[in-house]
């Protein structure tokens, strides 16, 4: 039940200076920080980390977008945090994130605007879609030493 999930902040993201009130409200709903890094990614790195996306047409876009500058890599963990992060960070497309989640109040851009402008979806954040790829995103962006164990306040007051 107690999951680790990665999150990216997007070089949009940094680059607006949001990144605190993004981190605050994962801090707020009592999920743990175990590992957090700045790091900009290259080409190859985006492949590794977009592999099932590759292929689709919007890639060189999504690439485009992810390599513009540095991104915080973050490793959260809490009681199933995978759906839990993804319900807070909202649907991908900025226009359809309702108002409360982190792309519905920080983003507005449709899909469609961003495909006819040919830039990618700047949607300020990357959350893992499964437990399965939660656990690969985060071999993928951390080293085991750059993950840490410790106790929170949320062990005593939340979780136990
Ligand atoms: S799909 O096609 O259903 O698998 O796509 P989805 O899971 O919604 O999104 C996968 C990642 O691709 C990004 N994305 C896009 N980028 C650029 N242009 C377009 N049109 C586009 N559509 C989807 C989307 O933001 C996902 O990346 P992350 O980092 O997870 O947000």
């Amino acid at each position: 039940m107690i999951e680790r999930t990665l999150v990216l902040l997007k070089p949009d993201a940094v680059e607006r200076g949001i990144s605190g009130r993004i981190i605050a409200r994962f801090e707020d709903a009592g999920l743990k920080i175990v590992g957090m890094k700045m790091i900009w990614i290259d080409a190859e790195f985006s492949k590794r980390h977009y592999a099932e996306h590759v292929h689709k047409s919007f890639y060189p876009t999504l690439e485009a977008m992810i390599t513009m500058g540095p991104v915080i890599a973050l490793a959260l963990e809490g009681v199933e945090a995978v759906a839990l992060v993804r319900k807070m960070v909202g649907h991908t497309e900025p226009k359809t994130a309702a108002p409360g989640t982190i792309r519905g109040d920080f983003s507005h851009v449709s899909i469609h605007y961003a495909d006819a402008k040919g830039i990618g979806v700047k949607n300020i954040i990357h959350a893992s879609d499964s437990v399965i790829n939660a656990k690969k995103e985060i071999e993928l962006w951390f080293k085991n030493e750059e993950l840490h164990t410790y106790k929170s306040v949320h062990d005593v007051h939340t979780i136990a």
